[in-house]
């Protein structure tokens, strides 16, 4: 892409950004945030495209994961500890009943932006601009809050800086050692059901460990440290914009926000803004995939986001719910089989599984989340293609949003810890469970 920069998105309609009462207020921002030195850096980002090259063969598997919108209030030290111990504890099942390496990606460091389905709210005859994540304006039903505000960006710029700190530092000795997993125990493992089967893994997983050391084989520098990588859906073009660079000796355009940045569902028209803004980055990209994309659709968002049929490149994340999956997956596999380039395939069986209960509460059903993931890996496999990773909204706290489990939360259920401000997710118990799940289902 010669021609192609950062802000080549403006000459296109962009759907789902804010609207800024003051453009120079917006102006001097994004100078500020373009002075400001990356998140992460193009080796990291290398890596992890190298890593999904082998997860689109089915020798490795995504696990990515994290909260629907992570608030700035939550950027505290227990949330973001939850949120690694919960992925890592999840990563340990996975490696152990796979066999097979685990990327870890977090929904984490940046994941501070909303679409929403309306452009307003309306409650009670007062009709207020939709929140839009804590990137934008704030939650409060009040005007002060609703309007955008840049300086959200600088702010949310920061956290992530802090959140990435945070899990650079925890990665790389000590909390992120295998020899020591009882580190990522959450409260519950002491007293859920799941709690034996979990230790057993753990308990498997060590001894393993101890007889490779035995033998002299295990790298300790693999073993006292973990890789974890972020993601973020890139929704708010200018922030994006402003951390888009150039680096020393490679060639192109990096977002330096984060590791893997994503194209939701609501922002994925070919001739949109971000379809623009993506095709000229060199960072992995995913892109939602869902019941509505026609064939051609797919193949152009294929065609454009990895002209090259570059491996790794491309991530597509589908997400259509239990009752439609069988409809529409094998079309799409099909049409993407035709443009002959190579995808990494992942289900997120949250985003097609989205309901309200009597009383109001937006939430998703356990078994529902499962059976859409147990279709997806049936259909890949009668279609002779690779379902190479997961995509779930969740987090390490006690939550209880999503119905189901274990525990059987039901409807009633769901008042006692409400707490997301968007989309409903697992909570650690349904996660650990969702991970035993996959390995059972895989086995079977
Ligand atoms: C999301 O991942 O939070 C989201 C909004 O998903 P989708 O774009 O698939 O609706
Ligand atoms: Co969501």
């Amino acid at each position: 892409m010669s021609n192609w920069q950062p802000d080549a998105w403006q000459q296109h309609a962009a759907k789902q950004q804010a609207n800024y009462p003051s453009q120079t207020a917006l102006n001097d921002v994004i100078d500020q945030l373009s002075q400001l030195p990356p998140l992460v850096t193009s080796w990291e980002i290398e890596a992890l495209k190298s890593q999904l090259a082998t997860a689109a063969k089915g020798e490795a598997f995504l696990l990515q994961g994290g909260d629907c919108a992570e608030n700035f209030a939550d950027c505290t030290s227990p949330v973001i500890t939850n949120k690694l111990k919960i992925l890592l504890q999840m990563s340990l099942v996975l490696i152990h009943g796979l066999n097979k390496r685990v990327i870890r990606l977090g929904r984490i460091a940046g994941q501070y932006a909303k679409p929403r389905s309306a452009d307003t709210e309306t409650i009670n005859g007062v009709t207020l601009p939709s929140y839009r994540g804590d990137l934008i304006n704030g939650p409060a039903f009040t005007a002060e809050a609703r309007v955008p505000d840049p300086v959200r960006l600088l702010r949310g710029y920061g956290r992530a800086a802090m959140t990435l700190n945070f899990i650079r530092a925890l990665s790389d000795c000590g909390f992120a050692d295998l020899h020591h997993p009882e580190n990522w125990d959450l409260d519950f493992v002491h007293h859920s059901n799941l709690s034996d089967e979990y230790q057993r893994i753990v308990g498997d997983l060590s001894s393993s460990l101890k007889f490779m050391e035995t033998l002299g084989g295990a790298d300790n520098t693999e073993i006292n440290r973990i890789q974890f990588f972020t993601s973020h859906e890139g929704l708010h073009l200018h922030y994006e914009q402003a951390l888009t660079r150039r680096v020393p000796n490679r060639s192109g355009f990096y977002n330096m926000s984060t590791h893997l940045p994503w194209i939701g569902y609501r922002t994925a028209e070919l001739d949109g803004a971000h379809i623009k803004y993506f095709s000229g980055i060199e960072n992995p990209v995913g892109v939602k995939v869902g019941a509505g994309m026609s064939d051609e659709w797919i193949q152009g968002l294929v065609d454009t986001l990895n002209p090259n049929n570059e491996p790794g490149k491309l991530v597509l994340i589908h997400r259509f719910g239990a009752q439609n999956i069988a409809e529409h997956l094998p079309r799409l596999i099909n049409a993407v089989e035709r443009t002959e380039k190579e995808v990494l395939w992942i289900s997120d069986p949250m985003h097609g599984n989205t309901e309200t209960t009597a009383s109001g509460y937006k939430t998703r059903r356990f078994d529902n989340i499962l059976s859409e993931l147990e279709q997806a890996l049936d259909i890949h496999q009668a279609e002779g293609s690779v379902l190479g990773g997961v995509h779930f909204e969740l987090t390490g706290d006690d939550v209880t949003e999503c119905i189901g489990g274990a525990r059987g939360l039901d409807a009633e259920g769901l008042q006692r810890a409400y707490k997301t401000q968007v989309d409903p997710r697992l909570n650690y118990e349904q996660a650990l469970e969702m991970a035993l799940a996959i390995v059972d289902k895989a086995k079977r």
